[in-house]
């Protein structure tokens, strides 16, 4: 059982706080408006290296460094016409851009590659933070391979007092990551799909966004990231009882969660916990990871997801759903297909 840590409401004090902490080479988690980041300041190595050891992350995955404005953006990368353009565009915002470094970047935060990540948060609390404490190298703030964390509860419970102070700003606005391009080479490659829709970014660029496949050294790219500890499969809302009576009949403990109301009554001999997300891709990704922890907590064998639909707004949670099954099974769902990042 992890130790009580420092949790805070956001307010002048609390961010003045965390500031000195943070200076101090501290680590704080913070709000941001897709997911609480932990951070540290990104100009400090060893307290960048704390981020690892608190994680359980592997040293050589890079981090992503939160910036106050557009207008850093030299300080930390070489950016080309192209990434200024998105950057002055999408910022603040949930898009990060991987670019080509700048020589003084530390390793600790690129995982010694030749490129850095760089966002600028939408949340008023974290832009505060980062003015006041500087550039801030921030992963999410979960245990490696989990769920990123969207309250600050969460991060209290995952991280404990391995983090210094937990800036308390309420649930997260998107609930999931940002989206994730690189400018590394000369075609925009999307790393992972996420807060800002993919066809927003093609628009500004006017021109098809290609697809990674998986890569070891992103985190997000790996198939078995973004996971609840229960086992989850994601089935056509077709399926979907029926799995759930065959399970329950088995004795096993069911939740199903299902995008808009479920059937009533559920059907004969199901006898299973239902949780109903909305219908639309947005408000359900705002709080699908907050239903996965609670779910994990709930004591089930097996979690049943409805299947989102097909279309290019689903294209976040489908990726981070996929991801979640694959731990469990290994290899990609059929059910699950479209995407590939
Ligand atoms: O919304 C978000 O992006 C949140 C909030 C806190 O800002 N942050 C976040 O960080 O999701 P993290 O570390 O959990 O995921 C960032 C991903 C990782 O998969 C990492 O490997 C990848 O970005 N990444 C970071 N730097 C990279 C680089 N130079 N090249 C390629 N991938 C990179
Ligand atoms: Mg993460």
């Amino acid at each position: 059982m992890a130790r009580a840590v420092q949790i805070l409401p956001v307010s002048d004090e609390a961010i003045a706080r965390a500031a000195e902490l943070l200076r101090q080479g501290g680590l704080v988690a913070f709000p941001t408006e897709t997911v609480y980041g932990l951070g540290a300041a990104a100009r400090d190595p060893a307290a960048v290296r704390r981020i690892f050891a608190a994680k359980g992350r592997p040293a050589d995955h890079p981090l992503i460094v939160h910036l106050a404005g557009a207008d850093d953006l030299g300080g930390w990368a070489e950016p080309s016409p192209l990434a200024r353009r998105l950057a002055e565009t999408f910022w603040p915002g949930p898009l990060t851009l991987v670019l080509p470094r700048r020589p003084a970047v530390c390793d600790e935060v690129t995982g010694g590659q030749a490129s850095v990540a760089l966002r600028v948060p939408a949340h008023p609390a974290a832009l505060r933070l980062i003015e006041a404490a500087g550039a801030l190298a921030a992963p999410s703030a979960n245990r490696f391979g989990g769920v990123s964390p969207t309250r600050a509860a969460d991060v209290a419970e995952e991280l404990g007092a391995a983090v210094d102070l937990i800036l308390d700003g309420g649930p997260c606005g998107l609930g999931l990551e940002s989206t994730i391009l690189s400018l590394i080479d000369a075609r925009p490659l999307l790393l992972r799909p996420g807060g800002l829709a993919v066809e927003r970014l093609e628009e500004a660029i006017g021109a098809p966004i290609a697809r990674q496949g998986e890569g070891p050294r992103a985190p997000g790219g790996l198939p078995a990231h973004y996971a609840p500890a229960t086992p989850l499969e994601v089935l056509p809302a077709a399926a979907l009882w029926q799995r759930a009576g065959r399970l329950s009949g088995q004795g096993l403990a069911v939740a199903v969660v299902v995008l808009g109301p479920a059937p009533e009554p559920l059907g004969q001999g199901i006898a299973a916990a239902v949780v109903e997300l909305p219908r639309e891709a947005v408000p359900c990704g705002r709080i699908l990871y907050a239903t996965l922890r609670d779910l994990d907590r709930g004591g089930f064998d097996r979690l049943l997801f409805q299947a989102p639909p097909d279309g290019p707004a689903w294209l976040a949670v489908r990726d981070r759903l996929r991801r979640a099954v694959c731990r469990h099974l290994g290899t990609p769902p059929s059910t699950l297909t479209g995407d590939s990042t």
